[in-house]
């Protein structure tokens, strides 16, 4: 039955808050970027309760999120962890989701002896909040559990643009750990399902936004080095970050599958999760680089197609058209991304080869289309759909290599691919 009219709309927040501050199970909320999984930062149990629950290593620090930049600042004061003190009445939260951001008050953000490190004033002042990681020097004592940092001397934070995110940390009174909400390995979450599918029984609720509107994750950058560094590119582009004072000669330590292209000083991946399997979907990923294969059509999947098995799934950005290039009969649409919020359809299809004949083949066609920001907010989405459809194999379209978020998306699939084609 529907809630009655005077039900408090905050309801579901104070319930995830009131968990999130007395179990040691985690809780996954939206975030504009991917669903995170969510515990109290400053308990160890809760932490540990996140690594449980994804399956994920314990050398891979988590980000901090928070509600404003006091609560950052508390967490850059030396100060030892806080015996958790049942039911802390929480602060006042932020009234509503349509209530101003945090960067919208008059008086200046910083002060003179702030202890937010310099460099990372103008990032704050323009991405804040938003889809930006920064890291910062862990205090000794940290009022942190140490299993969110990984034995790094660093931890990384971030203040969401999600206000339902702001709000539940706000309700929770304390900073939360949170990786993306998926089983480890798998294409990061981007809809309240995609969590319920992966971890269905191991957490204590899934919050539901509604679909992620960046649909990949933030973009982690190092200010305490010289020069400053990219460790993961993410929903704000390089070129965005180049613009800000201190930040103009910023290098990407971070690496892509084929490209151990890193122009910093660091070799290897400086973010420890850069180095893991990730993003994959079950059906074996073959990525195309931007212009790859011409645009007459997939002709790679047209001639894999009878070796390939059974079902083909194409994600297009743009350039493909599969309609034309692959020759198939009976498209209709078989799905949608189906969050209130339709980035693209599926439409399913036999293929046929070159003599008219069906080949045996299913198609699952997505045209993500060529804005990158549609394919950055649709792409995991597009990746577990046509796994749930059955996908064998998917071909994906890559997207031009910028300072954009499209780095992010080729860094993402990349990653997800078992094999890459010019
Ligand atoms: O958009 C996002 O960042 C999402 C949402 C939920 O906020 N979170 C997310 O978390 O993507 P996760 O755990 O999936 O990825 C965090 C990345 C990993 O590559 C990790 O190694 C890196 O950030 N990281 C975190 N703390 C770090 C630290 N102290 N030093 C270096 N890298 C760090
Ligand atoms: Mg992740």
């Amino acid at each position: 039955p529907p809630p009655p009219p005077s039900a408090d709309p905050l309801a579901p927040l104070r319930e995830a808050a009131h968990l999130l501050r007395t179990t040691p199970v985690p809780v996954a909320f939206p975030t504009e970027t991917v669903y995170g999984l969510g515990a109290d930062a400053t308990r160890s149990d809760a932490v540990r309760g996140i690594f449980a629950a994804k399956g994920r290593p314990a050398d891979n620090p988590l980000i901090v999120h928070i509600s404003d930049l006091s609560m950052l600042r508390r967490l850059l004061t030396p100060s030892p962890p806080q015996q958790q003190q049942e039911h802390q009445p929480a602060p006042q939260p932020v009234s509503s989701p349509s209530s101003p951001s945090p960067q919208s008050h008059s008086q200046p953000l910083f002060t003179a002896d702030d202890p937010i490190p310099a460099i990372y004033h103008p990032l704050i002042t323009r991405f804040w909040p938003g889809p930006l990681t920064i890291l910062l020097p862990r205090p000794t004592p940290s009022p942190l559990a140490p299993e969110v940092t990984a034995s790094q001397p660093t931890f990384g934070a971030r203040l969401p643009a999600s206000a339902l995110a702001r709000t539940l940390i706000a309700l929770a009174g304390a900073p939360l750990a949170a990786p993306s909400a998926n089983a480890s390995t798998r294409p990061s979450p981007t809809a309240a399902r995609h969590v319920r599918d992966d971890l269905r029984g191991r957490v204590a609720l899934v919050l539901d936004g509604g679909a992620c509107a960046v649909g990949v994750e933030s973009t982690v950058v190092d200010g305490l080095c010289v020069p400053p560094a990219v460790l993961r590119p993410g929903g704000v582009g390089i070129e965005e970050l180049r613009s800000c004072p201190g930040w103009e000669g910023v290098v990407k330590a971070y690496e892509d599958r084929e490209h151990a292209v890193v122009d910093g000083a660091a070799a290897a991946p400086r973010a420890p999760g850069m180095k893991y399997k990730h993003y994959s979907p079950r059906a074996r990923v073959v990525l195309f680089e931007a212009g790859g294969r011409g645009r007459k059509g997939v002709v790679g999947p047209a001639d894999d197609a009878g070796e390939l098995g059974k079902t083909v799934g194409v994600i297009r950005t743009g350039g493909w058209d599969v309609a034309g290039g692959l020759r198939c009969a009976g498209l209709r649409e078989v799905a949608a991304d189906g969050e209130g919020d339709p980035g693209f359809v599926v439409r399913e299809g036999a293929l046929l080869g070159a003599d008219g004949t069906e080949m045996g083949c299913r198609l699952l066609d997505v045209d993500l289309g060529e804005d990158v920001r549609a394919v950055a907010h649709g792409l995991f989405a597009a990746l577990r759909e046509l796994d749930s459809l059955g996908a064998d194999v998917i071909f994906v379209e890559g997207v031009s290599d910028g300072d954009d978020i499209a780095a992010a998306v080729m860094n993402r699939l990349r990653k997800a691919a078992s094999e890459i084609r010019a």
